[in-house]
């Protein structure tokens, strides 16, 4: 069983091609969480995978949410992480290996795994032009991935002390910078809905056929201003030049 978050569809994108080369099945977490089916019972034979990015060095709230809330019921499996990122996963290995550890799972295997960037509301996320090769050269190190899994390799990324002092240090804006004031829709709002239907945390609902961020703060998973067909939606002053990232496999 295959556990991924996505905010973009690179984590989507990834979960699904391991679970293709290692026989897997996937859940969303955000999805589970959402549903409240939170109870897993994972065979002798299966393994449990962890796929989502990496946020400020850290893990995203949702799977620190679903990790916390889950009740894993298995005896002795495999356990991995794969971690998209758009530089480094930085610490986001050490945050992971101990909200594990917090419901008795020992990560066998950990990865950081380069993807195109898609951090909109901070900066300008990969062009269209430079994305497919990125996919590409992903493509290439996720069928090394599954092999490894494949072979139930130990080991993997390890951040050490660098990503302990990283994550302890980064993680913390990512708790000031997740705040939704900043978001709205300009006039080229179409009332599709789409942005509430991604919105992974129910965070955003569409009020006289425009969307109101209605929780203070969210995930930041870039989703609903990712996702937007018209790119009508805007954080603050300077996204509306920037490009919007969004992996294939939700086009
Ligand atoms: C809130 C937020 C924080 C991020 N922080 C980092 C980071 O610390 N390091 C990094 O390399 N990429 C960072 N990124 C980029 C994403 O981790 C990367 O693009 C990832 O593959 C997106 O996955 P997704 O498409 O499954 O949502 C961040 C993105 C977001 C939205
Ligand atoms: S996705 Fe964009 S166009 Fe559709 S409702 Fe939301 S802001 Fe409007
Ligand atoms: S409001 Fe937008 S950025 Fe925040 S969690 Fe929902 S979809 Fe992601």
């Amino acid at each position: 069983m295959i556990f991924y978050f996505s905010g973009t569809g690179n984590s989507l994108d990834a979960a699904r091609q391991i679970a293709d080369a290692s026989g897997e099945s996937i859940t969303d977490m955000a999805q589970a969480l959402k549903s409240r089916k939170l109870s897993f019972r994972i065979q002798h034979n299966e393994k449990i995978g962890f796929v989502f990015p990496v946020y400020y060095s850290g893990v995203p709230s949702v799977v620190a949410d679903f990790i916390k809330n889950v009740n894993i019921i298995a005896d002795d499996c495999y356990v991995f992480c794969v971690i998209t990122c758009g530089a480094s996963a930085a610490g986001a290995d050490v945050m992971a290996r101990r909200l594990l550890s917090e419901i008795n799972l020992t990560c066998d295997y950990m990865c950081s795994l380069k993807m195109p960037d898609n951090y909109v509301m901070l900066y300008n996320p990969m062009s269209k032009e430079e994305a497919p090769e990125a996919l590409n050269t992903a493509k290439a190190e996720i069928i090394n991935i599954s092999e490894d899994i494949n072979a139930l390799k130990k080991g993997g990324y390890n951040s050490g002390i660098f990503g302990k002092a990283a994550n302890g240090v980064m993680y913390r804006f990512y708790n000031l910078m997740r705040g939704t004031k900043k978001f709205y829709s300009d006039e080229n709002c179409i009332s599709c809905g789409l942005c509430e239907k991604v919105c992974p945390v129910a965070a955003v609902k569409i009020t006289n056929g425009k969307p109101v961020w209605t929780k203070s703060k969210c995930a930041h998973c870039a989703a609903c201003i990712s996702r937007c067909p018209v790119s009508a939606i805007q954080y603050g002053s300077k996204t509306k030049n920037r490009t919007r990232y969004v992996n294939p496999v939700l086009e």
